[in-house]
């Protein structure tokens, strides 16, 4: 008898655990790409504001690149309605979310929205506890594709936490659509042990992206390279049959010009900066949510953020996390295996002084000789070699692909 019901306990575990990397595997095969609102705009979006983002990231190519969502984060909400159900802001929705989501998949792009695992959002919107299967329903019924559901006003503990995302799981898997979960616990409780297995396809690692190179002011906002810094231990969970580590939107050409990611010490970047922003969270696999105004684009922004060869390797169907196989002072390096038997290199100098290095390959563990390309400058360097050599600026990135 207690053999049998271990094996059916067995059979039930097995049976969620494949049902998850099913959900995953359909869900978000490779890390989401997309624009979202929050990091320059915050709370201040409106339908005709997000219509024009999502004509932009069709006719500047985006979409084509692989961006394809466009993600409403907080400030959309304008309460319940006498059925306790969510309703968008009026005056800033007065078409409704239905509408919005139509014109973007008419588009060939997809919905993403925001709520909170409390009774609040983070800025003080309604948010879905005790509502979980309603507003699941309501997004469904409006065509949504993703839902970031963020644990402001939550309790602190892991327990609160697992139990308050499987809650929102089940009633996405239950809504008769297919949405994607972000978990946006921001790392204190370690999402990426729990959870893919409570029903997310990512969950941030940590806290809020500034627009800053690195945390100098100390207020608890985070550069690029803290950022680089959590997430880079944790490679080994991510991956299409678990879910992605999110490292937050990329800041990329945002140079300092307001919202939420000028906050906290976010004064801007340099370009190479921004362009070591885009090498490292494609090595890292991490989801990709632009947050520019994609209605007045740079050159050098449009040429980081629309370099199909880095996008690439951010898509790769193998979906492996980079590794970072050395770190010193002023330099680090990762590498990421990739489909068909190739390799992504990034050589990153973290030092305020250019820096001239010879890496052999058969360091990092890849013998043999080896065709390669640089992503960045799009040149084929090499057929047959064995090692790099050459001057990394301060805070680039320099990134291979070997095959
Ligand atoms: C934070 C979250 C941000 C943004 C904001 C909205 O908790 O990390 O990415 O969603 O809430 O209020």
């Amino acid at each position: 008898m207690k053999k049998i019901l271990l094996m059916a306990f067995a059979i039930v575990n097995l049976t969620s655990a494949m049902a998850q990397i099913s959900a995953t595997k359909a869900l978000a095969p490779t890390p989401p790409m997309g624009w979202m609102t929050w990091n320059l705009f915050a709370d201040n979006i409106d339908e005709q504001m997000l219509r024009e983002m999502a004509d932009a990231l069709v006719s500047e190519g985006f979409r084509d690149a692989g961006y394809n969502y466009l993600f409403i984060d907080d400030g959309w909400q304008g309460g319940r309605d006498n059925r306790n159900n969510i309703i968008a802001d009026p005056k800033k929705f007065p078409s409704g979310i239905k509408a919005l989501a139509d014109y973007v998949h008419a588009r060939g792009l997809k919905l993403g929205i925001y709520s909170d695992a409390a009774q609040l959002t983070c800025a003080g919107y309604t948010a879905s506890l005790g509502f979980e299967q309603q507003d699941a329903k309501t997004f469904a019924s409006w065509g949504i594709d993703y839902l970031k559901y963020d644990y402001c006003h939550a309790p602190v503990d892991v327990e609160t936490a697992k139990l308050r995302y499987k809650k929102m799981a089940d009633a996405l898997r239950g809504c008769g659509r297919d949405i994607v979960l972000g978990v946006c616990e921001w790392g204190p409780r370690k999402p990426w042990l729990w959870a893919s297995a409570a029903g997310g396809q990512l969950w941030r690692t940590t806290y809020d992206v500034r627009d800053m190179w690195i945390d100098t002011v100390h207020k608890g906002g985070k550069g690029i390279m803290d950022i680089v810094e959590e997430t880079a231990p944790l490679h080994e969970y991510a991956g299409p049959e678990v879910g992605w580590n999110d490292m937050d939107m990329l800041v990329v050409g945002l140079k300092g010009t307001g919202g939420p990611s000028s906050d906290l010490g976010g004064k801007g970047c340099t370009d190479t900066e921004y362009e070591s922003q885009m090498s490292l969270w494609c090595m890292l696999c991490s989801p990709l949510a632009m947050t520019n105004d994609l209605r007045h684009l740079g050159q050098a922004e449009r040429r980081i953020l629309l370099n199909k060869e880095i996008i690439a390797i951010n898509q790769d169907p193998l979906g492996r996390q980079a590794e970072r196989k050395l770190k010193t002072d002023v330099l680090q390096v990762f590498v990421k295996p990739l489909a068909e038997g190739k390799w992504a290199i990034a050589l990153l100098n973290t030092g305020d002084k250019a820096l001239k290095h010879h890496q052999n390959f058969a360091d990092l563990g890849l013998e043999g000789k080896y065709k390669v390309r640089n992503v960045w400058t799009h040149q084929d360097l090499s057929r047959k070699a064995t090692s790099w050599k050459g001057t990394i600026e301060p805070h680039q990135t320099i990134v291979l692909v070997l095959e």
